[in-house]
């Protein structure tokens, strides 16, 4: 594995819960598999007032929670922490921007990082236009003595608009191919599976089409409530939260091309190309093909259950999803009438993210089983998360006399790999950064592409209050309406936590 060139990771936003979390325990993950430059270091930035060993004592504390090597790396802490540094700053105010700078370069000068800089927003959107600002007036975006990168969290934006705007005010200061916009999903290990499944193998590109593929189905469903998020939550929505970018995503990888190469802009360009056959859903048209649901209280096994009202930071009569179901085209000769449904909420009975490609049934039915089975065709289980892996149901001859029909699963899961360790999202994405490789973020106009066809839906919603928001009881599967989307006699599968014996048992 080549290692990435010499660089000071600066993290704006540093005190805050993505760094705690996420950010710097991958960062430490990086570091026990070698994977990171000798001459590297990082600087937090924040306005609270932290020594260097006071933000070196709280990322230890992310480390033991959040690291995925802390078990069998026990001790290389200590090492990773020296590499960390603080600097406390109003990043909100210009002025102070040539002192940070300052401080920056003589770090840059006493670890040797070659004038190399990755910027890490993970502030507040409201500073995703201002801090490239500041950075470009003062030169942190000129590349003439080393690389200089920017690295964006979503939301990209509330709506269209303001996507774009915001796609235009970081362009004015960085280049595009500087920037490098982060989806989380598409650093997990079984998305980027989804490629690998789709073009690596002889048996299933073949059937990859409107031919032979009934509809096909996204579920990602979350069992806990919106927590103490509440307050973002409510100007946000399920749609703009999972939907637009996460859900939207999954679908353009399941639908795209073969791209002509693993490249960045190969990959990027076939994800566009979907984005933009979505057959846009007219905004009266919105209740036919999407349905929006909000988690009431309930009780579960004797616990009660809050419902989203009653979170804090939500306003008591809040109108905002926790639930979207729905239904699109995409008009290309690949998949011209064949239905993608899509389902993600808050509150739901487990927590499961699955791509299901449902196929054609055989034009005649010649053996017999039991009815149901007998309705059901052949499905391709791909398991994001957890319990990963892949899971083919077929039909099988019960033995015994006759030509009885039992459906049965061939499968695999990333649990029989003993010995490998499946990286975290963020410790993919930032090494792909760190690499130059923009293969895995997000482009302009994807982003835009999928706001789109998602505004239509955002300005129903605000336009007509008479579309419904519908209840459901915390820890159930959403509004029984969404059946109703789904075409013919079919419903949405009911995943479990487990895909290992999916359809023999539950766990929940
Ligand atoms: C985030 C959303 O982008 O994705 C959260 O803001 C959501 O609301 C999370 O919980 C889900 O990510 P994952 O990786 O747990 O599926």
């Amino acid at each position: 594995m080549r290692q990435p060139e010499k660089h000071i990771l600066v993290i704006f936003g540093a005190s805050g819960d993505l760094t705690y979390r996420k950010l710097i325990p991958s960062v430490f993950d990086l570091y026990t598999q070698k994977l990171l430059p000798d001459n590297f270091g990082v600087l937090g930035l924040g306005r609270t007032d932290l020594s260097d060993d006071q933000f070196r004592d709280k990322m230890k504390e992310g480390i033991e929670k959040f690291s995925g090597t802390i078990k069998t790396k026990k001790g290389m802490e200590e090492e990773f922490l020296t590499k960390l540094f603080y600097y406390a700053f109003n990043t909100k105010e210009e002025k102070e921007y040539p002192d940070f700078k300052n401080h920056l370069e003589s770090l840059n000068k006493k670890l040797k990082t070659g004038n190399n800089y990755i910027f890490y927003l993970a502030t507040p959107p409201s500073m995703y236009p201002l801090v490239p600002k500041f950075l470009a007036n003062n030169q942190l975006n000129d590349e003439s003595n080393g690389f200089k990168r920017l690295i964006v969290e979503k939301p990209f934006g509330y709506d269209l608009e303001s996507a774009r705007s915001l796609n235009r005010d970081l362009q004015n200061q960085f280049r595009e191919d500087q920037i490098y916009r982060i989806d989380h999903y598409l650093g997990k290990e079984t998305v980027q599976n989804l490629l690998v499944t789709r073009f690596s193998n002889g048996i299933f590109e073949p059937l990859w089409n409107r031919n032979f593929i009934d509809h096909v189905e996204i579920t990602s469903a979350e069992d806990i409530g919106v927590g103490d998020r509440g307050g973002y939550y409510e100007d946000s929505g399920a749609l703009r939260d999972m939907v637009q970018n996460h859900l939207m995503l999954l679908a353009s990888l399941v639908a795209m091309e073969p791209p002509a190469l693993i490249k960045d802009e190969s990959i990027r360009n076939e994800i566009v190309k979907v984005m933009q056959s979505l057959r846009p859903i007219p905004e009266e048209k919105v209740p036919e093909f999407v349905i929006r649901g909000q988690y009431i209280g309930s009780e579960i096994r004797g616990k009660k259950q809050k419902g989203y009202r009653e979170e804090k930071g939500v306003n008591p009569k809040s109108r905002t999803e926790t639930f979207v179901a729905m239904k699109f085209f995409i008009d290309n000769w690949r998949w011209a009438g064949v239905p993608f449904y899509i389902r993600t909420g808050k509150s739901l009975p487990t927590r499961v993210t699955e791509i299901v490609i449902h196929f054609r049934p055989t034009p005649h039915h010649l053996f017999h089983g039991d009815k149901d089975i007998m309705k059901q065709k052949n499905q391709l289980v791909i398991r994001i998360q957890p319990d990963e892996g892949i899971l083919l149901k077929f039909g099988m001859k019960v033995p015994g006399a006759g030509f009885n029909v039992q459906d049965v699963n061939m499968d695999f899961h990333y649990s029989e790999l003993n010995d490998t360790y499946l990286p975290s999202a963020y410790e993919r994405l930032l090494l792909d950064c760190m690499l130059g490789d923009a293969t895995l973020y997000s482009r302009a106009d994807a982003v835009e592409a999928a706001w789109e066809f998602v505004d239509p839906i955002l300005k129903a919603w605000k336009n007509q209050p008479c579309i419904k928001v519908h209840g459901y009881p915390a820890g159930t599967w959403g509004p029984d309406v969404s059946d109703q989307l789904i075409e013919g006699e079919q419903t949405w599968r009911y995943p479990c936590k487990n895909l290992v014996g999916d359809g023999e048992y539950c766990e929940l």
